[in-house]
C-alpha cells in the first residue's frame, strides 16, 4: 500500500524519496489523507465526488524550482497540461511564461491578466481567428508549424511592428511515453524536419516576410520524457542547423526553444526527469555545441506541462460498488472514469491509488479500479493494490493527478466534469464548480 510521509525531504518537491505524493500529503489518524492541509474525506464530504484537489503550494514550488534550476531560461508553462484562471496567476506570480495552442486558452490566460507578451502560440492548424486575435492581443511569439503559415501570419502583422515567430523544427529524436506524443521526428503532423531541408525552406521563407521576426527555433520531442539524452542529442542537431542559418543569411538566432515533455513519476520509484540535471547538462552542451559552430549561446526557452501540474494534482473517488469475478479478480467501480482520466484507455498510463478517510489493517490485494462509463476498457487502475475489505462508500485518493485528466475531460455519458478546488495551508477553495446535466441542457438551442 503507498505510504505517505509524515516530514517533508530535503527536495521541496517530493513528500518522500519516490513518492508520487505531493510534499504537503500527511496521513492523519483514522485513514486520513491531507494535502495542503485540507483532509481529503472533508473535503469528499463538502464538494462531492469526483474532485480533484491542487496543491497551490506544490504548483508554485514546481515552477519555482524551474526558475531557479534556469535562471539564464525563459520558463513557459504548458497551458495544455491544465490551464484556470488561478493557474495562470500562479504561474505568472511565479515568473513563468505561458504555451497556449487554442484561442480559448489565450483568452482565457488573458482574461485572468495574464500578460500576453509572455505567451507562446503553438499549433499545427492556427484559425485566421486565432492568428488575428494573437496578433491583436501582441502573443510574445508565434510558432510556425507549416509553410502555408508563414504568408498568412505575415499578411495580417505589419512591417512597422514584426511579429516575433519560431520555427519548430524536427531534430530526429524520439522520445516519449507512447507513440501518440512522440513529436520530435518526422512521419508525424508537426514541425519541420531537419533532415532534407524543411527546416531551411521554412527559415528562409520567414527572412524574407518583413512583417515577422524570426528570434529563433523550436522543438518539443515528446512527453514524460525521464532521460537529459534525447535533449542533449536535439541541441547538436539544431546547432548545426543554427550553424546553417548563419552561413546562408547571416543572422543568428538569439533563441531555442527547448519545449516540455519533462517526465514525473506516476507510481512510487518511478525515474522522473532529474531537473538539476537537465538544467546542468542542457546548459553546458548548448554552450558547447555553440562553441563548437563560434555561435553565440541562444537564450534557452523550455515549455513544461506536466512536471509543474501534474504532481500538484489529486483526484478523488467514491467506490460505487465492489464486484468479485469467479476468477478471483476484484473490480472496484468508481463514480469517474475515462471522463475524467482518459490517459489509461489511451496511452496505458499506469497510475496508484490509496484508501483515504477509514483505516483498514486488511491485507493488500490486487483491486482493478474501474470508472463508471460504459465500456470494458474503462479500466482507471489495473492491479492497484488495495485493502481486501474495500467496499461501497470507501474513498480512493490517485496521486499525480494534476496534469493532462481536466483538460482531457469529456462529457462521456453526461456523466460532467468533476469539481477543482486549490488547497493550500489548511484552506480548500473551489475554483471551477462540477458540471450538472443543467450545463449540458443550457447548450441545447434546438429539437
Ligand atoms: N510544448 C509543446 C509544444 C507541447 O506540445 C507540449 C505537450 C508541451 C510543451 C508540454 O509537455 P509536457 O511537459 O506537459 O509533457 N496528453 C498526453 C500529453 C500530450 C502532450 C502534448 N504536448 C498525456 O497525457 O500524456
Amino acid at each position: 500500500m503507498t505510504t505517505v510521509a509524515t516530514a517533508p525531504t530535503a527536495d521541496p518537491r517530493h513528500s518522500a524519496p519516490g513518492s508520487p505524493w505531493p510534499a504537503s500529503a500527511r496521513a492523519l489518524p483514522g485513514g486520513e489523507l491531507a494535502i495542503g492541509g485540507v483532509g481529503l474525506a472533508d473535503a469528499a464530504d463538502r464538494f462531492g465526488t469526483p474532485l480533484y484537489l491542487l496543491d497551490e503550494a506544490e504548483l508554485r514550488t514546481r515552477a519555482r524550482a524551474y526558475r531557479t534550476a534556469l535562471p539564464h531560461a525563459e520558463v513557459c508553462y504548458a497551458a495544455k497540461a491544465f490551464l484556470c484562471s488561478a493557474v495562470a496567476d500562479w504561474v505568472a506570480e511565479e515568473g513563468l511564461g505561458l504555451d497556449v495552442c487554442s484561442a480559448g486558452e489565450l483568452r482565457l490566460a488573458a482574461a485572468a491578466g495574464f500578460p500576453a507578451q509572455r505567451m507562446i502560440l503553438h499549433g499545427n492548424a492556427k484559425s485566421p481567428e486565432e492568428l488575428r486575435l494573437a496578433l491583436r492581443l501582441r502573443v510574445g511569439r508565434i510558432v510556425i508549424d507549416g509553410l502555408a503559415e508563414i504568408p498568412r501570419l505575415a499578411a495580417l502583422a505589419v512591417a512597422e511592428e514584426p511579429q516575433r515567430v519560431l520555427v519548430r523544427v524536427l531534430p530526429g529524436v524520439a522520445a516519449g511515453h507512447h507513440a501518440a506524443v512522440r513529436t520530435g521526428v518526422a512521419g508525424q503532423k508537426f514541425g519541420f524536419p531537419i533532415d532534407g531541408g524543411d527546416a531551411a525552406e521554412a527559415v528562409r521563407r520567414v527572412l524574407a516576410q518583413p512583417g515577422l521576426r524570426l528570434a529563433g527555433l523550436h522543438c518539443h520531442l515528446g512527453s514524460q520524457i525521464t532521460e537529459v539524452a534525447p535533449f542533449l542529442a536535439a541541441i547538436d542537431r539544431i546547432a548545426a542547423l543554427l550553424a546553417g542559418i548563419r552561413a546562408e543569411h547571416g543572422v543568428e538566432l538569439p533563441e531555442l526553444d527547448l519545449g516540455g515533455g519533462h517526465g514525473v513519476a506516476y507510481r512510487p520509484g518511478e525515474p522522473e526527469l532529474d531537473l538539476a540535471d537537465f538544467a546542468r547538462l542542457v546548459t553546458a552542451r548548448l554552450a558547447a555545441a555553440c562553441a563548437e559552430h563560434g555561435l553565440r549561446v541562444p537564450r534557452l526557452l523550455v515549455e513544461p506541462g506536466r512536471a509543474v501540474v501534474g504532481p500538484a494534482g489529486v483526484a478523488v473517488y467514491r467506490v460505487l460498488a465492489v464486484k468479485h469475478g469467479t476468477d478471483g479478480r476484484v473490480f472496484a467501480a468508481v463514480d469517474g472514469g475515462m471522463s475524467d482520466n482518459p490517459r489509461p484507455a489511451l496511452y496505458g498510463s499506469r497510475y496508484t491509488a490509496r484508501l483515504v478517510g477509514r483505516a483498514s489493517t486488511a491485507a493488500p490485494v490486487a483491486v482493478d479500479v474501474v470508472g463508471r462509463h460504459c465500456e470494458a476498457g474503462d479500466v482507471l487502475i489495473p492491479d492497484a493494490e488495495l485493502p481486501a475489505d474495500l467496499r461501497p462508500g470507501d474513498l480512493l485518493a490517485v496521486p499525480v493527478a494534476g496534469a493532462y485528466q481536466l483538460s482531457m475531460a469529456s462529457g462521456y455519458n453526461l456523466v460532467g466534469r468533476p469539481a477543482v478546488l486549490a488547497v493550500r495551508d489548511g484552506r480548500a477553495r473551489q475554483l471551477i464548480r462540477r458540471e450538472t446535466v443543467e450545463d449540458f441542457l443550457r447548450r441545447e438551442v434546438g429539437r
